[in-house]
């Protein structure tokens, strides 16, 4: 091995936010939920991840940054990604820069791992899906581990369970699976970005503030101490999957946005049977719904659907172009930034699929 080179990969990757939520684990080292869930992966021009990894001989540990700064690998999570990644590394050979790597070597060798988000962390917009299933990425990529999409996402899955989503584009379903090891529960695509491609998302960012409660806290509490859960879990999502699936394979708008607004409401009452309950949104939050659904209701057919994540950002899906823009008009009357809420922005943007930079 020679001495002193450097190899790196940087890849970017969206957010992707969930029409039907997931909220709960039945397996909490291997991160396996208790339904399936469905998303749809954001544009990565607004919000999205980008992760440089490098390896080279003269590391003496793996180590990581987030946003500038070194954050801790310990915890299993980080870990999990990369024994799992190491075990189907590859050789690499790069003759112009004189690198050459056996399949062995990579026990050997350390890492050092540079994440930035380009929208707020741990704000409830889904950082750590896009954070973890970009790291999965860049990893297998400066590894040159074979795997597909699919692989990838069950090893995304063990950073943080939303991950597993973003490694595909347009709209996706993590299909909770049923072995034991959980090598089947993983996402699929249900349809590309291009099939539904009128669509215009916006999101209001109510608050960029760090939640108090990390959705691992509080999916973990609300396992342990809520009966609703139970009943959401196994008596409302299947039938609403097999449904959201159907409206959005369909292009049915009124369908999706009353699967949407239900599924984000029963998730934050979900949160709200928890001991003690846990409250992600806030007034504005509220406020935003309360706007949405009185325009819905005149309308007398949806024309624009909201999810809010754990946390209190609203996430609004308009049919098109012309309601979106009807509806900016209406946020910006009602919630303009920085005005008595504590709303501070809107960003605006389509669908999109992952976009490999390595
Ligand atoms: P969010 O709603 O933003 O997903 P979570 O509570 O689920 O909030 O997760 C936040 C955690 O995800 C962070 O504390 C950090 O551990 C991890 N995370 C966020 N961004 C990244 C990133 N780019 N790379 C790796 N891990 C990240
Ligand atoms: C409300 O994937 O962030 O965004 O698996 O513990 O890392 P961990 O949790 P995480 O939970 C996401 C919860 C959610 C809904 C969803 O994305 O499906
Ligand atoms: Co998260």
């Amino acid at each position: 091995m020679a001495e002193k080179w450097v190899r790196m990969v940087t890849a970017q990757t969206p957010t992707n936010i969930a029409v039907i939520k997931y909220w709960g684990k039945r397996d909490e080292t291997l991160i396996l939920p208790v339904n399936d869930s469905i998303s749809v992966t954001l544009d990565p021009s607004h919000l999205c991840t980008t992760t440089t990894v490098a390896v080279s001989p003269t590391f003496d540990q793996d180590r990581m940054w987030l946003n500038g700064k070194e954050i801790s690998l310990s915890g299993g999570r980080f870990q999990s990604c990369l024994r799992e990644i190491r075990a189907r590394a590859c050789d690499v050979e790069d003759k112009e820069k004189g690198i050459k790597i056996v399949k062995k070597d990579w026990d050997k060798l350390h890492v050092h791992m540079a994440s930035y988000n380009n929208f707020p962390t741990a704000a409830g917009l889904a950082s750590s899906a896009a954070g973890f299933a970009c790291l999965v990425f860049a990893l297998a990529k400066l590894m040159n581990a074979k795997e597909d999409n699919g692989e990838l996402s069950a090893i995304a899955r063990q950073g943080s369970g939303s991950a597993c989503r973003s490694l595909f584009g347009g709209f996706v379903k993590w299909n909770m699976g049923k072995v034991e090891d959980g090598s089947d529960s993983r996402a699929v695509q249900v349809v590309d970005d291009k099939h539904w491609d009128d669509l215009v998302i916006i999101i209001a960012v109510v608050s960029s503030r760090q939640k108090e409660t990390s959705s691992t806290t509080g999916m973990r509490e609300t396992v342990e101490t809520s009966l609703l859960l139970q009943h959401r879990a196994k008596e409302v999502v299947p039938k609403r999957i097999i449904k959201m699936e159907e409206a959005i394979k369909n292009r049915d708008f009124a369908s999706f946005a009353q699967l949407t607004c239900a599924d984000s409401n029963q998730f934050h009452a979900v949160c709200l049977d928890t001991s003690p309950p846990i409250f992600y949104m806030n007034d504005t939050s509220h406020r935003i719904i309360s706007c949405i659904e009185k325009w819905n209701c005149c309308e007398g057919t949806p024309q624009v659907a909201y999810t809010f994540d754990a946390g209190p950002n609203a996430v609004l899906i308009a049919q098109n172009r012309k309601t979106a823009a009807q509806l900016l008009q209406k946020l910006l009357f009602f919630f303009p930034p920085n005005s008595d809420t504590d709303l501070n922005s809107y960003v605006i943007g389509d669908k999109s699929i992952l976009k490999d930079a390595g």
